[in-house]
């Protein structure tokens, strides 16, 4: 039972890096040292927000309808979201996705479509978002690694764009799938993981309908370190289910393959519920760093809550689960 509800601890401070790398090297050789940037220790430099407040740039995507369930909690700054990312396809660094993504084309896009569904094959992007209306959700968004913000999406339910391809009765989860595109994604040189970047959800997780398909933030088309120009967003849980860039979706009838936890299954399960109360192995998850101008490792910490907030919306999907098997 979990006696410490607030943790002001870096969470690097908590098991040595040292001592954290010779295990992981016993266990997974050459891989261990690669883990370290999601897993790991987050760059304290790169958490503080040294630049002036700047305001949002003015709004372009039009009509877009207000969903009345968003947080009042005060929005990450823009800039804050733009600059502090994690999207390992363009290098480890909280600052190298703005830095490195600025050749990355997110237009023309494709998805395509797979498996138990009656209708599958390869659709355009901008064909598959006629006719769906874009909404502003605020959501919070709680990162593994312990830090968390507060994100205005503009999106779309998930499930709208599922229906339409009328998945079958074998379509137990659907797994997404990240572009492959080392010519201008340049941390796909690097072995930081098996790309392509997978993820995969539950049916019933997929079609819940605070799942999102993500298009942009604060009114603007998503920006390329963001995910351009589709990613989903899964609120209730840790941020890497939240899967950038996707080119692929496929309904599945057994659990797909997913990108960190079938690359460490001990530090990053496959439900990734967020969970104050089932530590990460190397650091607490009880409470979060939440991501602000002018704020500093130092800062207060919040206490994180059971599925991010979302418990009332979604504890009934898991009815029956031992909450620790989510993690
Ligand atoms: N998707 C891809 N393809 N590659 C990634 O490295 N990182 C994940 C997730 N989606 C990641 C990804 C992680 S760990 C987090 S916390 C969120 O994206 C971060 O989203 P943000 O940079 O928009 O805040």
């Amino acid at each position: 039972m979990r006696t410490r509800l607030y943790d002001p601890i870096p969470s690097c401070d908590i098991t040595p890096e040292t001592v954290y790398r010779q295990r992981r090297e016993l266990i997974r050789g050459a891989a261990a040292g690669l883990l370290v940037g999601l897993a790991g220790c987050e760059r304290p430099a790169a958490a503080m927000s040294t630049a002036p407040p700047i305001p949002a740039p003015k709004p372009e995507i039009p009509g877009l309808q207000r969903w009345t369930g968003s947080t009042t909690e005060a929005r990450t700054s823009y800039r804050d979201l733009t600059h502090y990312n994690n999207f390992y396809e363009f290098g480890t660094d909280k600052s190298d996705p703005a830095e490195r993504s600025g050749s990355f084309r997110p237009r023309p896009w494709s998805v395509e479509i797979a498996g138990a569904a009656e209708v599958t094959g390869r659709f355009d992007l901008d064909d598959l978002l006629k006719g769906i209306a874009l909404e502003e959700r605020i959501y919070r968004l709680r990162c593994v690694e312990a830090w968390s913000m507060v994100v205005p999406w503009n999106g779309f339910p998930l499930a709208t764009l599922l229906r339409r391809f009328k998945p079958t009765s074998r379509a137990k989860y659907v797994a997404f799938t990240t572009i492959e595109r080392p010519q201008q994604m340049p941390g796909q040189h690097w072995n930081s993981l098996d790309w392509p970047y997978r993820e995969a959800l539950r049916i019933d997780e997929a079609m819940h309908p605070l799942t999102l398909l993500a298009v942009g933030i604060y009114g603007r088309w998503l920006p390329n370190q963001n995910g351009a120009p589709l990613r989903l967003v899964v609120p209730w849980k840790y941020g890497f289910k939240s899967i950038k860039s996707i080119v692929r979706i496929e309904f599945t009838e057994t659990q797909p393959y997913t990108s960190w936890s079938d690359m460490a299954a001990d530090e990053y399960g496959f439900y990734a519920n967020v969970n104050p109360e089932v530590d990460h192995p190397r650091w607490s998850q009880a409470s979060e760093r939440r991501i602000a101008e002018g704020a500093s490792i130092f800062s207060a910490r919040i206490a994180t809550l059971p599925f991010n907030g979302y418990a009332e919306q979604v504890a009934s999907l898991y009815a029956g689960m031992d909450p620790k098997a989510l993690y």
